[in-house]
């Protein structure tokens, strides 16, 4: 039996654990028609919280009901994109009925006279759900999911917004009964920032209806019988103890769940055992922290600048307490008004919270034992020049 974890960005894994009121949610959406308020829905998570296999289940979901659905991650050209999407799984489709495309200072520019892009994109992406709206049958719809949607430009996504409405709202104007009209659904995914970036900052009245769900830790309990069901599945034995030693040290952390589970199984396999036993539980627990602090604390730690890094050793010494800003400053030998602004930055960065008034703390799970490594190998060199 291959292992049955899956400690990989984006790979479904064996069990979603925790996420039943967030699909049930999506699905009764798509049943209770236009209208319904989930139909247009916002996740937000921090990295490795599951926010991409949730749009994936929410697809399978959406094409289990008859609809169609169009998957796309935010980046430049998201509108051409999603144009292109739609006009090629368009059954009878000719090369020239593909224009216009979302050419910005060519064809549809050029056409429409001088309008702003997010005119021009609107007006496309309205054009091609519509003509992809026509081909479905009566009831059916189209759902878009959006990930990454905080690096989404403010123009595009108001293009996107503008093209959803008017869809809706022309939808609302044809002439058949509530059941037969067809439907249009979107959920974007993205980090906690995008709930103040794209829903209030940017201010997009349309998306701050969207029904929010942020995604946290799941329950350790749920994570325990997780854990005891995919091991028996795979042909393997766990206690409930075992397990649940296992939930711990996951703290609940999906992508942790993961690598807890991929290491507990790959020990218990190594010692051709039948049964994952504690062992395996505290061999995993070392390796799955190792893995973690490489594949998620190091990337975001090194693709900060040297000054935000300076911000973040300078709270090593606190933690596991959150530190003050004021200390934070007094440390790095700044100002108080360079710590509130690096203090800013990191926020926006997901890097830190901030738990308290004046107090910030490190928002990625890990993240102090991380900071433990790189501030020690500081002292190191340092030890050694003036020994
Ligand atoms: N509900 C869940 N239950 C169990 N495992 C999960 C759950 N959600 C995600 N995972 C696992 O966690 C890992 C990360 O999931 P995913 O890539 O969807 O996270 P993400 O939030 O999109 O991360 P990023 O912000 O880095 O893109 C994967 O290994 C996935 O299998
Ligand atoms: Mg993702």
């Amino acid at each position: 039996m291959p292992n049955p974890f899956k400690p990989t960005a984006g790979k479904m894994p064996p069990i979603l654990i925790g996420r039943e009121n967030v699909v049930t949610d999506f699905a009764e959406g798509l049943e209770n028609g236009a209208g319904a308020p989930s139909r247009l829905m916002l996740v937000s998570g921090q990295r490795g919280y599951g926010k991409t296999v949730l749009l994936v289940e929410l697809a399978r979901v959406a094409l289990s009901y008859g609809w169609e659905v169009v998957r796309q991650t935010a980046s430049p050209g998201m509108c051409e994109r999603i144009v292109g999407a739609l006009e090629s799984h368009r059954p009878h489709v000719s090369e020239a009925s593909i224009e216009p495309s979302i050419d910005i200072d060519g064809v549809a520019g050029a056409k429409l006279g001088h309008v702003s892009l997010e005119k021009t994109a609107a007006l496309t992406v309205r054009d091609a759900i519509e003509r992809r709206l026509k081909h479905l049958d009566d009831g059916k719809g189209i759902l878009f999911t959006i990930d990454e949607a905080q690096a989404a430009s403010t123009d595009e996504m108001v293009a996107l917004a503008t093209a959803l409405q008017e869809v809706i709202g022309d939808e609302d104007l044809r002439d058949v009964p509530d059941e037969r009209k067809h439907g249009v659904a979107f959920v974007f995914a993205g980090l906690p920032s995008v709930v103040d970036d794209i829903v209030n900052e940017r201010v997009l009245t349309f998306l701050r209806r969207a029904v929010h769900h942020g995604l946290s830790d799941i329950p350790l309990p749920d994570v325990r019988n997780a854990y005891q069901s995919t091991v028996a599945e795979s042909g393997l034995a766990i206690g409930s103890e075992d397990a649940m030693e296992a939930a711990r040290a996951s703290a609940g952390y999906p992508y942790m769940i993961q690598l807890v589970g991929y290491y507990m199984w790959q020990s218990a396999q190594r010692r051709r055992s039948h049964a994952i036993e504690r062992c395996d539980v505290e061999q995993a627990t070392a390796d799955a922290a190792m893995v973690f602090l490489d594949a998620v604390c190091a990337p975001a730690y090194l693709g900060l600048t040297g000054a935000q890094q300076a911000f973040l050793r300078a709270m090593a010494p606190d933690w596991p307490q959150p530190s003050a800003v004021t200390e934070v400053a007094r440390r790095s030998g700044k100002s108080v008004a360079w710590a509130a602004a690096y203090r800013k930055s990191l926020i926006d960065a997901n890097v830190i919270d901030a738990p308290a008034r004046g107090f910030v703390a490190y928002a990625i799970p890990h993240f102090g034992e991380y900071m433990e490594r790189v501030t020690s190998a500081d002292d190191g060199p340092r030890r050694m020049a003036t020994r």
